[in-house]
């Protein structure tokens, strides 16, 4: 069976390249995108996903109250009957309705390692806050603001040539990882869910978060 996957974005969609080319390349086997929305009509990931085949829908929120954008993807992601969300540089709130029909089957990626740095410009606000160890997080979408629990995360270190510009870039890197990862790792069955903690089936957990500039993707 195919695990039927929507992405929510709002600009460049690296992260949703990522994951192409994960399921391109057979590194997700069994699962499909079958369409990509976005809030933003010029965003880069509409014809990245259009290069690949995949149905690209632009969402006005113009057009609708909260609500009813909400309803509005909601109907996007039933018309195409979507196993799991993934939102991936989208920067808006998702409504509740969404989050309960969807609940432990949406996933955003962060970059910082919550829950630490919540909110926007997540790199910027390690970076200035000097810390030494800054990274990225996979976690499934609950109704608070980056706080569902967490799947995956990846750590780089900072370094005192670092300006927020490179750290940004080297956690990217550590996103264009875990995502699919993260991914991979649902749509075979291996997550399980007990209250905050994310079990990682047949793996060993320490392999997961010990890997510093480890590529861990079999
Ligand atoms: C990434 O840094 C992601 O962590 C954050 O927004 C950025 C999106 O980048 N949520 P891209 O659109 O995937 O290139």
């Amino acid at each position: 069976m195919t695990v039927k996957i929507a992405v929510l974005v709002s600009g460049r969609g690296s992260n949703l390249q990522a994951i192409i080319n994960s399921i391109e390349k057979d590194r997700i086997k069994n699962a499909a995108i079958n369409v990509v929305i976005s809030n933003r009509t010029v965003a880069y990931a509409l014809e990245r996903a259009r290069n690949h085949g995949i149905n690209a829908v632009f969402l006005d929120p113009g057009k609708y109250d909260k609500t009813g954008y909400d309803r509005a993807i909601l109907d996007v992601l039933k018309q195409y009957d979507i196993d799991l969300l993934l939102l991936a540089g989208y920067f808006r709130l998702l409504g509740n309705e969404i989050i309960e029909a969807y609940r432990y089957r949406i996933m955003n990626i962060h970059p910082a390692l919550l829950p630490a740095f919540k909110g926007l410009h997540a790199q910027r606000q390690a970076f200035e806050y000097g810390v030494k160890v800054a990274g990225c997080t996979v976690h499934f979408v609950d109704e608070g603001l980056d706080s569902g629990p967490i799947i995956l995360q990846s750590c780089v270190p900072v370094i005192s040539e670092d300006t927020e510009e490179t750290l940004t870039a080297r956690i990217l890197e550590k996103e264009h990882i875990i995502y699919p990862e993260a991914v991979r790792l649902f749509v075979e069955g291996k997550l399980k869910i007990e209250g905050r903690n994310v079990l990682l089936l047949n793996r060993v957990t320490d392999q997961i978060h010990d890997q510093t500039g480890t590529d861990f993707t079999d």
